[in-house]
């Protein structure tokens, strides 16, 4: 990842308008790459989001020997020529994951399993990211892991090794613990089954039966009896638009008066629309039309007309639903009319980055008033914000798009440093966010 980059925002000249489809998804981008690589035979994937973290994927299964064919400039349209569960190779050199948590975590649950040695790396603020979380279940499955701080952080060494189903219950709400023990599930002896404190986005257990590997619940158990194999499934895998990519242009809609924006084809898995309700519930004017379901996933058209937001105190059950799009969501709050409160939501301190303390950090130097809690947020919403300040988007994809967003309804351009990190999750952010009037720009990135 590029750690530099600054992007340059707002005030927005008038109510945004227009139609835009947002890029495929990241999460499932990632699980479609992985599936159809373990998978016998070749799957086509189309609506891939091609941005630095999921290419990172696709490149970690190429050096163990995975052919994947991009068929359109773009790299939307792929084909994986997959290998099966026992065809990766031994990669020759460290296993480099870039900025992506996901792409880490769920790829230590195959590599756990596989008969050779890998060593897993990543960029910094990967290198800072808790890892136990993951390491320790897959030890108990029998897993052979060593890594830095006894295994806490990356680099991780994973020496490969037969694998025994067993029932974990997880501490922490997170689909990339609960992803990576399935996966590693795929290679065990007997049944796995995972426990989750509260629901989290269930991708891999949607995405599995489609090549072939069933996935059942038992009460609030995740049980995957390993079938032995995947297959390529026979139709195309569709990816439909990133939730959490359409979430920045909804918060702008909302927020920017006069604005109509239509979101097309936008995914509405209810483990990931969690933002939708909550800005529902802060009074924003979101109308779905629901399209087709794309593949095991349902999608939605939005359109999202610009109203008064209320702040509000977020249900802690909701925070796993919303992991991703609270920095937009507290550009929402800081907004609103009124008191927004969010506890609950530790997790967001190991995020790409902090992102309590670097939202606060730089929605207060933007002119909000915002209090950081251990767990959360407390906000009073404003009219305006200042604007005029040049805030650290600290290498985190989510925080620049954030203060992007939140710029637009500044008094003052916000200058963003360190915002070249939207290339992993959102690549096509500036020049969609253009299309729809919104003043933003990575003056950098000109030729
Ligand atoms: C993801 C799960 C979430 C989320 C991340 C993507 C996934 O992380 O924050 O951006 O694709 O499984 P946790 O599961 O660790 O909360």
């Amino acid at each position: 990842m590029n750690s530099g980059g600054t992007l340059v925002a707002g005030p927005a000249r008038q109510g945004l308008q227009g139609r835009v489809t947002v890029s495929g998804d990241k999460s499932m981008s990632h699980r479609s790459i992985m599936l159809a690589a373990l998978a016998e035979g070749v799957t086509e994937i189309q609506g891939f989001l091609a941005g630095e973290d999921n290419l990172s994927t696709a490149s970690m299964f190429q050096s163990m020997g995975v052919t994947i064919e991009f068929l359109n400039p773009q790299k939307t349209s792929l084909r994986v020529h997959g290998v099966g569960l026992h065809g990766l190779r031994e990669p020759e050199r460290v296993l480099d994951a870039g900025n992506a948590g996901t792409a880490a975590r769920l790829i230590s649950g195959i590599l756990a399993a596989q008969d050779f040695h890998s060593v897993l790396v990543g960029d910094a603020s990967l290198h800072r990211r808790p890892m136990m979380r993951i390491v320790a279940p897959l030890r108990a499955m029998g897993a052979h892991i060593d890594g830095r701080d006894g295994g806490n952080y990356l680099p991780l060494a994973i020496r490969g090794s037969s694998l025994q189903g067993m029932r974990h219950e997880m501490h922490v709400a997170s689909a990339q613990v609960k992803s990576c023990i399935l996966l590693a599930g795929l290679y065990a002896n007997g049944e796995t089954r995972v426990r989750e404190p509260r629901p989290t986005r269930d991708h891999t257990e949607r995405m599995l039966p489609l090549f072939g590997q069933a996935v059942q619940r038992d009460g609030d158990d995740i049980v995957l009896q390993p079938c032995g194999h995947l297959t390529a499934p026979q139709d195309v895998v569709h990816i439909p638009a990133d939730p959490s990519s359409a979430a920045f242009f909804a918060v702008a809609a909302s927020l920017v008066s006069g604005s109509s924006v239509q979101l097309t084809a936008v995914g509405t898995n209810p483990r990931r629309d969690g933002w939708r309700r909550i800005l529902q519930a802060m009074q924003a004017d979101i109308t779905l039309s629901p399209a087709a379901d794309v593949g095991s996933e349902t999608v939605a058209d939005m359109r999202v007309t610009a109203s008064r937001l209320q702040g509000i105190t977020v249900d802690p059950a909701d925070v796993p639903d919303a992991i991703d799009e609270f920095p937009v969501l507290f550009v929402a709050a800081a907004l609103a009319d009124g008191e927004f409160i969010l506890q609950g939501a530790e997790e967001l301190r190991v995020k790409e980055s902090d992102r309590i303390a670097c939202m606060v950090n730089a929605l207060r130097a933007a002119g909000a008033d915002i209090e950081e809690r251990p767990d959360g947020v407390r906000i009073r919403g404003k009219e305006r914000l200042k604007g005029g300040v040049t805030v650290d988007a600290q290498g985190d994809h989510r925080i620049a798009m954030a203060m992007a967003i939140a710029a637009q309804c500044a008094e003052q351009p916000i200058t963003i440093t360190h915002a070249a990190a939207i290339a992993t999750s959102f690549p096509a952010f500036v020049p969609l966010a253009q299309a729809v009037g919104m003043n933003v720009a990575m003056p950098e990135a000109a030729p």
